[in-house]
């Protein structure tokens, strides 16, 4: 069975979605440990109440020194021996160093179409550039922040009286539905792209 890793940073919606979908029964995959870069992230009580494993590696302890933070967060992650490594509101860039051990194994999510929008803020700018659509986008990751081969995107309209707060949330139903139909497939070596089809409009919860 394919062994997952998950890392967070906060409230863990993402995790909890893939968990859920792993604890679902008739899954390739099964969650190994869910781990965040801030003890207090709430997604980690979360994650234990459904029984996987959690671990914390507060960043703020190693001030800049990234290296330092990565070689602490990888402890855990090594010893849960995961065949795969999901980042999910993950928020800390990782170094070249770290993805490298994790290449061709690791998948983010990102809240926008990429490859527009890697990066912060991506549904102010999406309004600001009055986009018709928006969505997000799941990819393997790469060194290069944002930009690796993508296996899945969802899309929703814009709507007029959104706001980055509306549209952000919107997006997350449709997140919630992309990461695990990636994950679903990666884990069984298929790594062809993904499109939902067009979610329903005015959805938010
Ligand atoms: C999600 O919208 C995710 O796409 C985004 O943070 C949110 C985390 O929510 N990730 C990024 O912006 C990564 N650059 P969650 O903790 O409830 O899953």
């Amino acid at each position: 069975m394919t062994r997952v890793a998950i890392l967070i940073s906060g409230g863990g919606s993402n995790m909890l979605a893939l968990v859920r979908d792993m604890l679902s029964g008739d899954h390739p995959a099964r969650p190994v440990l869910v781990a965040a870069n801030d003890p207090a992230a709430t997604g980690l009580a979360r994650a234990a109440q459904m029984g996987v494993p959690v671990a914390a590696v507060d960043h703020r302890a190693y001030g800049r020194d990234r290296a330092a933070f990565e070689a602490a967060l990888i402890q855990p992650i090594l010893a849960a021996k995961p065949d795969i490594l999901c980042l999910a509101g993950f928020m800390r860039v990782l170094t070249p160093d770290f993805v490298r051990q994790f290449e061709g194994r690791m998948l983010n999510i990102h809240p926008s179409l990429l490859p527009k929008y890697p990066g912060l803020h991506t549904h102010q700018r999406a309004l600001d550039a009055g986009d018709a659509e928006a969505g997000c986008s799941v990819h393997e990751v790469t060194a290069e922040l944002d930009a690796g081969p993508l296996l899945g995107q969802a899309r929703v309209p814009v709507l007029p009286c959104d706001t980055a707060d509306t549209l952000a949330a919107r997006v997350l139903v449709q997140e919630h539905r992309l990461y695990p139909a990636v994950l679903r497939r990666y884990a069984v070596g298929d790594r062809r792209m993904v499109n939902l089809p067009p979610a329903p409009t005015g959805v938010s919860g």
